[in-house]
């Protein structure tokens, strides 16, 4: 928590900030309606979808859903920390910063990733020194140069090498004076019962920077065929797997020119395109693609192109990123290597233009899918054709309806499954309420289409709510304890009211810091949407949240009534009555709607 000090010195900041002019100098906007509009400065795009909102302090890109206020976007613009954003906002406008502003835990916790990040640092040099300038690289560079990794690779990614010895490290950072508890933090050394040993031990290092460039942890992979074949840094303060990308800080710019991602799986992947001159290119470590990695990615490029290894495993973590991609409404393509198991591979045999040729032959999604599940399944059978058609509905579903027609006469004619029965399966296909929330921000897709009415309903209160945030306490009253069309507004709306009842004003950072960053962002697409009030009041807007509450609940009731009806539980009746009744209030609801119409 912030002392109050600080947050009226940043409350200050941020009066004095005039976002319009800020961003103006990175970005040229144009007004339109209340809002300025630009190309968003975070991802790559030709038509403007980058607004923003003077009066309300807000930026929002509508594109890649990057939102906040003047303090996110110096931060992400400039690539600093949030709190360095307000520093240097601060200092520009000359308002000096409260003496005691943080606690003695935050002091602690910085200067703690200040000291891990010196020791990343100078293990990375330590690495690379050894590599380039002593007896113990020899091993080193001789695995290198078998893999066609000369000199210049080496100096352009740092790599290095970790001596075949037990304590080379340790020995040398404790004469510099680093404490034995920093380098178990970080993750150097490992406690032995006879003491501390360098955790990496006659391996190639290769340095793991975050997206700004600063080294956070390392691969280091074996020389030979020992196991296991990489050892990663363990997560520290600075090191999450699910939230880095490696190479990523190298290869910004040429994605932000390229428009266009190319995500492969291996460091060494990674390392030989761009070696071979195709620097758009970033890696995965090790762990299944995640939303956290998608979203950063979309910063620099609005399309993914997985380039993963050929084999099954590499197929299927293909299938499983496509379903990642999917809910954040990116754009994808899928690159298979036909020729040797991965990127790394195809480029050495085949050579950079090869690699490029190849690349333009990049599947859709789409194509993907139908060839993946026809290849799992044997379609000759009629179960694996039922396995096939189940396996694409989540897709089917979320196409838009050109697309969706153009799968299912493919469909017909590869499975030769009726139309009619692949329809209905479409239509009795129900996303669960994880997923939908998941999906928020994938405008692009037909489901989302559907439920925009709703979303709008939802923003329209929150940005109600944002003024007053006794509108928060009633919505919340209204709705009840039952879910809220999305969960994400309902995380908002509970939050908010919760400000009401205690007589704080929600603020925005409050907000990401409790909710994260994904809510933090949906309320600034509501406070920068220029959707006119007057298409709706207070209560119309809560008719409509209602309504789709309702609907729901509706369809889960009669759902589960039908199939404990097929599976002869008897008490699919029961089921039947809750649903009667749901549908009854829908009525009535709508009823009064007509009502109110009529009298107005
Ligand atoms: P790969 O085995 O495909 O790695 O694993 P690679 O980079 O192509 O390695 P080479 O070409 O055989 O040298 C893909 C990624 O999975 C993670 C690493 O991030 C690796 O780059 N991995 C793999 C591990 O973390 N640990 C392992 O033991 C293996
Ligand atoms: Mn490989």
């Amino acid at each position: 928590m912030r002392s109050a000090e600080m947050d009226a010195f940043i409350a200050r900041v941020r009066d004095a900030s005039d976002i319009l002019s800020v961003v103006a100098s990175y970005v040229p906007l144009k007004k339109k309606g209340r809002n300025y509009w630009g190309c968003c400065p975070f991802h790559s795009e030709k038509t403007p979808s980058f607004s923003v909102a003077p009066e309300k302090g807000f930026f929002y890109c509508f594109g890649c859903h990057a939102g906040g206020n003047v303090f996110k976007f110096i931060s992400m613009i400039e690539n600093i920390s949030y709190f360095d954003a307000i520093r240097v906002q601060a200092e520009k406008l000359g308002i000096s910063m409260p003496d005691r502003e943080k606690s003695k835990k935050d002091i602690e916790k910085e200067r703690k990733i200040v000291d891990l990040q010196r020791m990343m640092e100078m293990a990375q040099a330590f690495f690379h020194n050894c590599l380039v300038k002593t007896r113990y690289g020899t091993a080193g560079l001789r695995y290198f140069a078998g893999r066609g990794i000369g000199a210049d690779v080496i100096e352009e990614f740092g790599l290095g090498f970790a001596p075949d010895a037990p304590g080379k490290l340790r020995d040398a950072f404790k004469k510099r004076g680093v404490s034995e508890q920093l380098l178990m933090e970080a993750g150097l050394v490992t406690e032995r019962p006879n003491g501390l040993y360098d955790k990496f031990r006659n391996r190639i290092m290769i340095p793991i920077a975050d997206d700004r460039g600063r080294v956070v942890g390392f691969g280091g992979r074996v020389l030979g065929d020992g196991q296991p074949k990489y050892l990663n840094s363990p997560e520290t303060l600075l090191f999450n797997k699910r939230r880095l990308l490696f190479g990523l800080d190298r290869a910004k710019k040429a994605i932000r020119e390229a428009g266009k991602v190319i995500l492969v799986e291996g460091y060494m992947d990674a390392i030989s395109l761009a070696a071979a001159g195709i620097k758009n290119v970033a890696a995965s470590l090790g762990t299944a693609f995640t939303a956290e990695q998608c979203r950063l990615l979309l910063r620099y490029a609005d399309e993914i192109c997985f380039c993963y290894d050929s084999d099954e495993a590499g197929q299927r973590a293909t299938m499983r990123a496509l379903s990642i991609v999917r809910a954040t409404g990116a754009r994808a393509q899928v690159l298979i290597v036909p020729d040797g198991k991965d990127p790394d591979e195809f480029v050495r045999k085949h050579g950079a233009d090869a690699f490029r040729e190849l690349s333009k032959e990049a599947r859709s999604i789409g194509d993907f899918h139908l060839e993946y599940v026809q290849r799992i399944n044997d379609i000759r059978t009629l179960d694996g054709k039922n396995k096939a058609l189940k396996a694409l509905l989540p897709v089917l579903k979320e196409s838009g309806p050109v697309e969706q027609n153009d799968y299912i006469q493919r469909l017909r004619s590869t499975l030769g499954i009726d139309e009619g029965i692949i329809r209905q399966e479409i239509a009795m296909y129900s996303d669960d309420g994880l997923k939908a929330e998941y999906r928020l921000g994938a405008k692009r897709h037909s489901v989302y289409m559907a439920d925009d009415a709703v979303r709008q309903a939802g923003r329209a209160l929150l940005r109600m709510a944002w003024h007053d945030p006794g509108v928060a306490v009633m919505v919340v009253a209204e709705l009840g304890s039952e879910p809220f069309p999305y969960r994400l507004h309902e995380k908002l709306f509970r939050y908010m009211a919760e400000c009401a009842e205690t007589n704080v004003f929600p603020s925005d950072e409050a907000i990401e810091e409790t909710l994260g960053a994904e809510a933090q962002e949906e309320l600034c697409h509501a406070l920068t949407e220029d959707t006119p009030e007057e298409k709706g009041s207070y209560e119309v807007f809560v008719r409509v949240l209602l309504l789709a509450q309702l609907k729901k609940a509706f369809e889960e009731h009669r759902l589960r009534a039908d199939v404990m009806e097929r599976e002869g539980n008897s008490n699919f009746l029961q089921e039947l009555t809750k649903s009667q009744r749901i549908k009854q209030k829908i009525d009535e609801l709508n009823q009064q709607t007509k009502l109110k119409e009529t009298n107005e």
